[in-house]
């Protein structure tokens, strides 16, 4: 079973050209909230349909409730939800299994399971089991809104090119943001990553990225010591991710070059509650939210499926081969992941949350 959690404890099922895609969860407390409306939004913005510039995968990925949802809310059991695959074509992969598509887990996951695994489509470890965690994501959320918390993921990088580091609050780049096929609040540097995205669909190759998420109003304590510290949650949720790298909170990466005098946050009274002035641990101390927004941000891999040849070998004959992938696949899936990657924050911090007791 492929699960996460200890208190809000998620397993996905399906597998991308299986009948169904979803999630089971367990934990989520009687009387929560499930708005269907908001899960389907969230969905949508997974969905490539209607992205010029994305796989042309057609699927409506309409929601479906199993179970564990009476009049809105949560009935305090389990909850399953799903969407059908609809837009399946096994063929092209069919004649794939001996020859391993380069970047994609073909290779190792046909050495471990031996030749009858089902990688059409990628099998269980396509980007299409995500679904489940936006669909878990947005259960999550409604978890964390009575504590005030706001999560957003926006797209930072594309290929060579940088967004403008992003000001004003969650709503305001929020706005910005939904205005772009990209999910970059930086209008200038979306138009660019936009065609940059379509030079390399007519390449035949791909493009990678970057995707901030911001969590804002973590209640002051989150988290647990050591092993399950906030950055450890979230990262194992990212780093489940497909194609997902890299991971750096606050100044991360840039932490490595910066003194002491720099890094460190000065505490401030800000009138009614302590606050740092600047935000270079990203949000977290010891494991432990500091009240600060959590910042973290995940390199993308550009998309491993391209239209041009490419070299693998032969699992039997071990000749070599070169293999021109087929089938439908997005130039860039950043895009995509950023709903993805503010659903996993979503539900790292609300299992964290119930472990703290900071949500009954
Ligand atoms: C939302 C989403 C959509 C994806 N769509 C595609 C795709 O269309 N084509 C592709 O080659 N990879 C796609 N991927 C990435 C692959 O699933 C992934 O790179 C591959 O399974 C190998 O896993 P790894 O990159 O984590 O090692 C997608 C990932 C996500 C998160």
């Amino acid at each position: 079973m492929m699960g996460y959690g200890e208190r809000f404890r998620i397993a996905l099922f399906g597998s991308s050209h299986g009948p169904e895609v979803g999630v089971e969860i367990q934990g989520i407390p009687a009387g929560t909230p499930i708005d269907l409306a908001r899960i389907q939004a969230a969905l949508d913005r997974r969905r490539p349909v209607g992205r010029r510039l994305a796989t042309r995968r057609a699927e409506e990925d309409r929601l479906v409730v199993d179970r564990g949802v009476d009049h809105g809310v949560s009935d305090g059991g389990s909850f399953r939800a799903h969407v059908a695959n609809e837009d399946v074509r096994r063929e092209p992969y069919d004649r794939m299994q001996d020859t391993p598509r380069p970047g994609h887990a073909d290779f190792p996951a046909r050495m471990r399971y031996g030749p009858d695994t089902d990688l059409s489509g990628g099998g269980i470890f396509s980007g299409r089991m995500t679904v489940g965690l936006v669909i878990a994501g947005t259960v999550a959320r409604s978890l964390l809104d009575p504590l005030g918390v706001d999560l957003l993921g926006y797209t930072r990088e594309i290929g060579p090119i940088d967004a403008a580091v992003p000001e004003g609050d969650l709503a305001t780049l929020r706005a910005r943001a939904a205005q772009n096929e990209v999910g970059c609040p930086d209008p200038d540097a979306a138009s660019r990553m936009e065609a940059a995205i379509a030079a390399a669909r007519r390449e035949g190759d791909s493009l990678g990225g970057v995707v901030e998420v911001r969590i804002e109003g973590v209640p002051i304590g989150v988290g647990e010591p050591f092993f399950d510290s906030v950055e450890s949650a979230i990262a194992h949720l990212a780093f489940s991710v497909p194609a997902v790298k890299a991971i750096e909170f606050g100044a991360g990466f840039r932490a490595a070059r910066m003194r002491g005098s720099q890094h460190n946050d000065p505490f401030i009274w800000a009138g009614d509650r302590v606050r740092t002035e600047t935000n270079h641990a990203g949000g977290i101390l010891g494991g432990l939210a500091t009240g600060m927004p959590i910042v973290y941000r995940v390199a993308v891999k550009p998309t491993s499926s391209i239209a041009r040849p490419q070299r693998t070998v032969h699992l039997t004959t071990h000749e070599p081969a070169t293999l021109v992938v087929t089938g439908r696949h997005d130039p860039c899936i950043v895009p995509r992941a950023v709903v993805v990657l503010e659903s996993v924050a979503a539900i790292a911090i609300a299992d964290l949350a119930l472990r703290g007791g900071f949500v009954r």
